[in-house]
């Protein structure tokens, strides 16, 4: 699966509200985990500038200013829409050689043009002993999304559904780690599993909708978004009525490694 830059800036990245729409579901994660502050412990004694790079809805970048006040932090985002200080993208960043203490991608190289390409460029802009923090998902992760994708398709008629299109396996936890120890020579990875356990199906639905810049190209002839969406609606509901919720697997790691 290919990314499409126009895609992501003119809908899926066009404003910060889909990506929220994501993240909202985390506040039913079992266990909780706050993602931002493990992530920025690996940091360690870093100095400035700290570029964040796919900053998004800025959870890196503000937990950062609050508790570390003294680094100069860059948010760093392909899209203006997402209101960073730099417009950039990963695979070709506009900084210099050696000019940055450490870099943040997280949650964003499998949107990259070329995941291995976008690391070189991250390795590039670090200087010497500079930190990179990457964040991805593992490949169970939200595996119950494409079983959602599936069954409605097969509900609305489809025999043979296409796989589910899914832009994150363009850089999983399991290949990305590899990546990250051919570009950096040895990595640090922290893994954490949970399951997000959400009792109402709207939210879920929310989520399924907000993935349509990315999605609605890999519909069947015939097949449009809104009768997928009352599909896997139907489904939603149903688990939740059978359930008492609907269950997310949540498999998350940091990579963190020197330059
Ligand atoms: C899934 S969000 C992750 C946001 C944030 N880093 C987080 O973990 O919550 C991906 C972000 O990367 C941006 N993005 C997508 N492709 C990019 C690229 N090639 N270069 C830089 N940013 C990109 C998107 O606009 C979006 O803000």
């Amino acid at each position: 699966m290919t990314v499409d830059h126009s895609i992501l800036v003119g809908e899926a990245y066009a404003d910060n509200s889909r990506l929220a729409d994501r993240i909202s579901i985390y506040a039913w994660q079992q266990p909780r985990i706050d993602i931002v502050d493990l992530a920025l412990r690996r940091l360690g004694t870093v100095n400035g500038p700290v570029l964040d790079v796919g900053w998004g809805t800025g959870s890196y970048t503000n937990r950062l200013r609050a508790t570390r006040p003294e680094l100069r932090v860059v948010p760093v985002d392909l899209s203006a829409g997402m209101g960073p200080e730099v417009v950039g993208e990963v695979d070709r960043l506009p900084f210099a050689d050696g000019s940055a203490g450490a870099a943040l991608a997280m949650h964003m190289l499998y949107l990259a043009t070329e995941p291995r390409t976008a690391l070189r460029e991250l390795r590039r802009v670090l200087r010497p002993g500079g930190r990179l923090l990457a964040s991805t998902n593992g490949r169970v992760a939200s595996r119950e999304l494409a079983d959602l994708w599936d069954t409605a398709l097969r509900d609305l008629g489809v025999v043979d559904p296409p796989p589910y299109p899914n832009p994150g396996r363009r850089f999983l936890l399991e290949g990305g780690v590899e990546l990250v120890r051919e570009v950096f020579g040895a990595c640090e990875v922290d893994e954490y599993h949970s399951e997000i356990v959400v009792p109402d199906a709207t939210p879920v639905v929310a989520y399924v909708n907000s993935c349509r810049a990315e999605q609605a190209r890999h519909l069947p002839d015939g097949v449009t978004w809104a009768s997928y969406l009352a599909a896997v609606e139907g489904g939603i509901r149903a688990e939740v009525a059978r359930t008492g919720a609907f269950r997310l697997t949540g498999h998350v790691g940091v990579i963190a490694a020197t330059s």
